[in-house]
């Protein structure tokens, strides 16, 4: 019983080897684990991901902070900023009926100015075009 211990204890020594040694080789993507690809110049993968960016259908947008392109994403952009971000806008999908009630609220109850009506139109369009349960 006792001779058991010593033949027991290279094979053991053997297993716990192997995981410990795993940790010590370095890992090829801890270096760029933990930061946004493209966020040096020098990065080599900032090419990579600016050419998988490039066929985004909306990359141009982002100057209005990522609102959808089409008629309307500028004046929304511009009438609905002055007190929020457009993200409270985005995260929405609600009924058509729903935006023409939120619109009132702000405006009664937020003190929003409302623009010309053809201004309002555009953009309540827009907004139950693009961020409607209806459609
Ligand atoms: C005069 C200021 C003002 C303007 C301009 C404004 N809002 Fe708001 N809006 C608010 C305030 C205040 C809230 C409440 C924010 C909160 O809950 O933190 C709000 C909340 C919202 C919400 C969330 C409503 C909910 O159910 O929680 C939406 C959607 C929204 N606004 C859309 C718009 C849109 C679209 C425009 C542009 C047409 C706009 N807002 C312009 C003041 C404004």
């Amino acid at each position: 019983m006792i001779n058991l211990i010593p033949r027991l204890a290279l094979p053991l020594m053997l297993l716990t080897a192997g995981p410990t040694l795993a940790h010590t080789l370095p890992d090829p993507m801890e270096i760029l684990s933990g930061r946004p690809a493209g966020a040096d110049p020098h990065d080599p993968m900032t090419a990579i991901v600016a050419k998988a960016d490039a066929g985004k259908p909306q990359a141009a947008e982002q100057e209005f902070d990522g609102l959808p392109a089409g008629a309307g994403a500028e004046e929304t952009y511009y009438q609905c900023v002055a007190c929020h971000s457009v993200q409270i806008i985005q995260q929405q999908r609600v009924t058509d009926h729903r935006w023409d009630e939120l619109w009132r609220w702000m405006v009664e109850a937020q003190g929003m100015a409302e623009p010309d009506p053809e201004t309002k139109e555009l953009i309540l369009a827009y907004l139950k075009q693009n961020f409607s349960s209806q459609r």
